[in-house]
C-alpha cells in the first residue's frame, strides 16, 4: 500500500522506498542517516530560511575545494566528527599510542633521513631534538619501523602552504628504526596555527563564536610490518589552545615533555614512546 508523505511518518516514508538492490550495509547507514536528519529538522523546528542558508553553506562548501583544499574534511574536523569516526575505527587495548586525526598537510614520500638529522630547512624556530623508541605492548622494539613526521614552521604554515617561501620538504622527514627500534631526530617546536578559516567553515567558527587554531603539534604516522597504522601527534604541554583545538584532536595521553635539553644543537627535548598494536 503506497504511503503518502505525512510529518509524523515522514522516516518510513522514505526509508521504505529503499530497494531490494541495495546491500544490507548501504541500507542501514542510509536509512539510519534519514531518521537521524529527520529528528534533527523535527527537534529544532528548522525554518525554511535556515535551510536555504545551510544549502547555500554547503553549496559554497563544494565550490570551494580543489586539488589542493578539501573543505568538507575541514567541516567534518571541526564538528568533532573526523575524531568520531577515528576513535570508533582505532578503538586500542590499554598502553597503546592513542590516534588523532590525519589533517591534511601530510606529503607521502617524504625524504628519508638518518637518525639524528635535522628536518627544519628553513633556519627558523627553536630546535628540539625528539628521542625515543618503537615498541609492541610487550615493550619489545620494533625494528624497520618508519617514522614519517612533519610539523608548520615557526611562522605558523607547513611548507606546502607556502611553496614560493619555504624550502620543498620543511619540517618533513621519514627514518627508519634499527633493531633496538629507537628514532631521534631534531625538528622546531612547534606553533599554534589556524586551520584554513578563509573559507565557508572559517565563517560558520566565526559566526559560532569559536577561533580557528590548533594547539602546537608534531604529527607522527608510524608503520611497521605486523602493526596497525598509528596516526598521531604528540603536543606541546604549554599551549594556550590546548583545550580548545579547533578540531578536537587533543587526547591527554599524547601531550608531550617538552623540556630544556642540555645538548649544543638544539634548546629542547621532548622524549615520546610509540606503542603498536599487532593486525589481527
Ligand atoms: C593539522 O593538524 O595539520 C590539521 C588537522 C585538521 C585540520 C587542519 C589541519
Ligand atoms: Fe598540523
Amino acid at each position: 500500500m503506497t504511503r503518502y508523505f505525512t510529518e509524523e511518518a515522514s522516516v518510513e516514508t522514505v526509508n521504505e522506498r529503499v530497494g531490494s538492490e541495495a546491500s544490507p550495509r548501504l541500507r542501514e547507514v542510509m536509512t539510519s542517516l534519514v531518521s537521524h536528519l529527520h529528528a534533527f529538522a523535527k527537534e529544532t523546528n528548522l525554518t525554511q530560511d535556515e535551510w536555504d542558508i545551510a544549502i547555500d553553506f554547503l553549496t559554497r562548501t563544494g565550490q570551494i575545494c580543489s586539488e589542493e583544499r578539501q573543505e568538507f574534511i575541514l567541516l567534518s574536523d571541526v564538528l568533532g566528527f573526523s575524531m568520531l569516526v577515528d576513535a570508533i575505527n582505532n578503538r586500542r587495548p590499554e598502553g597503546a599510542t592513542e590516534n588523532t586525526v590525519f589533517g591534511p598537510f601530510h606529503v607521502a614520500n617524504a625524504p628519508i633521513r638518518q637518525m639524528g638529522d635535522c628536518i627544519s630547512l628553513d633556519g627558523k624556530g627553536e630546535l628540539c631534538r625528539y628521542i625515543g623508541k618503537v615498541t609492541d605492548l610487550d615493550g619489545n622494539p620494533v625494528e624497520n619501523a618508519c617514522i614519517d613526521v612533519w610539523s608548520d614552521n615557526a611562522d605558523s604554515f607547513y611548507d606546502v602552504q607556502q611553496p614560493d617561501i619555504q624550502p620543498k620538504w620543511n619540517n618533513r622527514g621519514r627514518f627508519f628504526t634499527g633493531p633496538d627500534g629507537a628514532y631521534q631526530f631534531v625538528g622546531i617546536k612547534p606553533v599554534s596555527y589556524p586551520i584554513p578559516d578563509d573559507g565557508p567553515v572559517g565563517q560558520m567558527l566565526g559566526h559560532m563564536g569559536r577561533h580557528p587554531y590548533r594547539p602546537a603539534h608534531m604529527h607522527f604516522l608510524v608503520t611497521a610490518d605486523g602493526f596497525q597504522k598509528l596516526v598521531t601527534h604528540t603536543f606541546a604541554g604549554d599551549d594556550k589552545y590546548l583545550e580548545s583545538d579547533a578540531v578536537f584532536g587533543v587526547k591527554k595521553s599524547l601531550i608531550a615533555p617538552f623540556v630544556r635539553s642540555d645538548d649544543e644543537e638544539t634548546v629542547w627535548r621532548s622524549d615520546f614512546d610509540f606503542v603498536l598494536v599487532p593486525v589481527e
